[in-house]
């Protein structure tokens, strides 16, 4: 049967595109981050990144070209409060011209509270998310952001991705703080978790009709014999990888967030774990091509949490850009199917905007709808770009 590419999502479906402010503001120096790009243990640092601190309004130029009535953007904590406890006035107001900017352009403001930096004076007071210190801190800027910036957030993601920052953080060791502990990491989560519950409360008794929610990095994971009991197997070890934190936040969350990139398919013979790709296609970071996941994540989380669902992340190293219109095209079809087959789908958020500053591996994988030139700024959209705005403006694949 052809499958009906036209009318994909509602009227009011948010189309967007996400970035966070340690990959594309520039000169964070004052975060952890910063320091452990200074000990040598990533392949490039920071410094100016896509100097977005300043070009803002260019970023939602682009934004706008691109048609989307949405953007998802992280605020710095170390910026917002550079000492402890000392709140910059001047660092929140410039926030907030970044908001009201993205009003006037009539583009929905998705916030992220925290995208995986912390400030520097935090981590010498408490260390991590370990450490149950930090619950206070972590709610205290919360509760300040949104009394000064709430009226101007539309969506509010308390946290990208736990699950991969504690990951790297404390099993593997890439990620600040560097340790490979599972006692830390379980307590670092536990802690968020607390954390969460109580901005959660605390912004509902002032704003109560914020929506809130965190974005949980999503993989599928594919029995690939024929036993049904391995399937079964396999697909809770899924949802246990996938669903775990959001399913102990429960009730109190407006929305259930995911970012989606890889899917992996197991086997009882070697290698077990085999990354999946359609076509044998994959980014240039080698993760599969593999759209059927991404219909097979969003009807999970219909069937375990029946909210509304955004997609908060999804996208491809692709310097070249050969891969990326194909890409958003199959998944975005796949979501299709997912929203025909009941999940409740609000809004897809492609990753990213701009080539960034990619964590622990510098600036090579170029995940850009448009292209930067790290010495002079300059933002130049790839033939992808105009893909997503015909897609966009055409409300069709
Ligand atoms: C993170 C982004 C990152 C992207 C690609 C996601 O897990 O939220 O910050 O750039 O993956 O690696």
């Amino acid at each position: 049967m052809k499958e009906n590419k036209k009318n994909i999502f509602s009227k009011n479906f948010l189309w967007g595109v996400a970035t966070s402010s340690h990959q594309t503001e520039g000169e964070n120096k004052n975060n952890d981050w910063w320091q452990w790009e200074f000990e040598g243990k990533t392949k490039e640092v920071s410094g100016t990144a896509c100097d977005s601190w300043n070009r803002f309004q260019e970023d939602h130029q682009l934004v706008q070209d691109l048609g989307c009535n949405a953007y998802r953007l992280s605020l710095e904590w170390s910026k917002i409060e550079p000492r402890k406890g000392e709140f910059s006035l001047e660092n929140l107001e410039h926030y907030r011209q970044i908001l009201l900017d993205l009003k006037k352009r009539k583009i929905k403001r998705v916030v992220t509270l925290w995208h995986w930096t912390l400030p520097l004076w935090l981590v010498k007071e408490v260390e991590g998310w370990h450490k149950e210190e930090i619950i206070p801190f972590f709610e205290n800027y919360c509760q300040k952001v949104v009394d000064f910036l709430g009226k101007e957030i539309d969506l509010l993601i308390i946290f990208n991705e736990p699950r991969i920052v504690l990951g790297h953080g404390y099993l593997k060791g890439i990620f600040p703080p560097g340790k490979k502990n599972f006692w830390q990491f379980q307590k670092a989560e536990n802690n968020m978790l607390k954390a969460y519950f109580g901005c959660y409360d605390g912004i509902k008794e002032r704003n109560s009709d914020l929506k809130i929610g965190i974005t949980q990095y999503c993989l599928h994971l594919k029995y690939l014999g024929k036993s049904k009991l391995f399937k079964k197997i396999f697909q809770k070890i899924e949802d246990w990888y996938n669903w775990n934190f959001q399913q102990k936040i429960g009730l109190k969350q407006d929305f259930i967030g995911f970012n989606y990139y890889k899917a992996f398919g197991f086997r009882f013979s070697w290698p077990f774990l085999i990354n999946l790709k359609k076509e044998n296609l994959a980014s240039d970071w080698n993760w599969g091509f593999y759209p059927l996941g991404i219909e097979k994540i969003a009807l999970r989380a219909k069937k375990i949490f029946d909210k509304p669902i955004y997609i908060l992340e999804n996208g491809l190293a692709d310097e070249k850009d050969v891969l990326r219109a194909r890409y958003l095209k199959e998944h975005l079809l796949a979501l299709k199917r997912a929203k025909d087959g009941g999940a409740d789908i609000r809004g897809y958020f492609h990753w990213s905007l701009l080539d960034n500053f990619e964590w622990a591996e510098g600036f090579w994988p170029k995940f850009g709808l448009v292209k930067v030139d790290f010495k002079t700024f300059k933002r130049t959209p790839q033939k992808s770009f105009f893909v997503y705005q015909k897609i966009i403006k055409n409300n069709s694949l």
